[in-house]
């Protein structure tokens, strides 16, 4: 069969698609299979139909792409694809909703508001609540759009520039501890890769650019807590409707508590990233992880 990788795209993780996309085409090319790449912001999707492809391999990051939008026009056109479906890649794109769910489930995560640019919201009030904050478009990835904040003004300029990206921002407590992702691949939950970065906290700068990131894998973490983090991560993956392959993220406190900050249901695939570090420590090459993740298509 012949496999499209949709790559690129028009959301604002575009440049980390391209290259989650290229680095996905020349591991499945490598292992033999007739893999084209496709970017639906330079042509539209139903092309893929006359380029008689039969299975997707999704390498779209952020909105339009790991949103359920494709998702749905491929389920439309009877395309089988790689990821999670409709529902999970909608819920795990929508940070505002996943807290409502990690909340109403019982899992562990940071206390939160939500601010709606069409509402007013008191930045006074939410500061003295929570002392300091970190702001999140709730419909980004890789960071963007994200600033922290300790003062009134300062979330109200972290505010302003989330609203940019997204009329709906989660306001969530920060967090001053250890920063972890744990990967899962069809049933299997892979090693915990812990991030360190001189940076307040791993940003976009720290995660695609910089050389001072430090990565750990696996964590240096007690087996018990290695086993309650891809518990959580499971949990998690689960109750937002995820399937086949993903990576949630998560933080530890400095009293020891772990908590959720979201799923990621198309993780970054570049050479610097997270998913292919958990594969290679669980002894799964990129080549080999890339066709298993292709296995998994719906
Ligand atoms: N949103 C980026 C691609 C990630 O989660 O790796
Ligand atoms: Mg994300």
């Amino acid at each position: 069969g012949k496999v499209a990788v949709l790559l690129g795209g028009n959301s604002a993780e575009r440049e980390v698609s391209l290259r989650s996309g290229q680095a996905v085409l020349n591991a499945l090319q490598n292992h033999g299979i007739n893999a084209i790449a496709f970017d639906p912001k330079e042509r539209p999707l139903w092309e893929l139909n006359e380029l008689a492809i039969d299975r997707v391999f999704i390498a779209l990051h952020g909105r339009g792409g790991e949103d359920g939008t494709v998702q749905g026009a491929l389920e439309f056109m009877n395309l089988p694809y790689t990821g999670s479906n409709v529902l999970g890649s909608a819920l795990a794109m929508d940070k505002v909703r996943c807290k409502h769910l990690f909340k109403s489930a019982g899992l562990s995560t940071a206390p939160y508001t939500v601010v709606d640019a069409k509402k007013g919201f008191d930045a006074a009030a939410i500061m003295q609540q929570f002392k300091k904050v970190m702001v999140k478009p709730s419909h980004e990835g890789s960071s963007i759009g994200m600033a922290q904040a300790s003062t009134p003004q300062e979330l109200e300029d972290a505010l302003s520039n989330a609203f940019k990206f997204d009329s709906q921002v989660l306001v969530e407590q920060w967090i001053s501890g250890r920063e972890f992702t744990i990967t899962v691949l069809g049933d299997e939950v892979l090693p915990v890769i812990e991030m360190t970065t001189p940076n307040g906290f791993y940003d976009y700068q720290a995660k695609y650019q910089a050389t001072t990131t430090q990565y750990h894998c696996p964590a240096d973490l007690s087996p018990a807590d290695t086993e309650h983090l891809q518990a959580m991560a499971l949990d998690a993956f689960d109750l937002v409707g995820a399937s086949g392959w993903g990576r949630v993220d998560a933080m530890q406190d400095q009293q020891g508590d772990f908590y959720l900050l979201e799923v990621n249901t198309v993780p970054g695939m570049t050479e610097k990233s997270l998913v292919p570090m958990a594969a290679k420590a669980h002894g799964a090459s990129f080549e080999q992880l890339v066709v298993r993740i292709l296995e998994q298509t719906l």
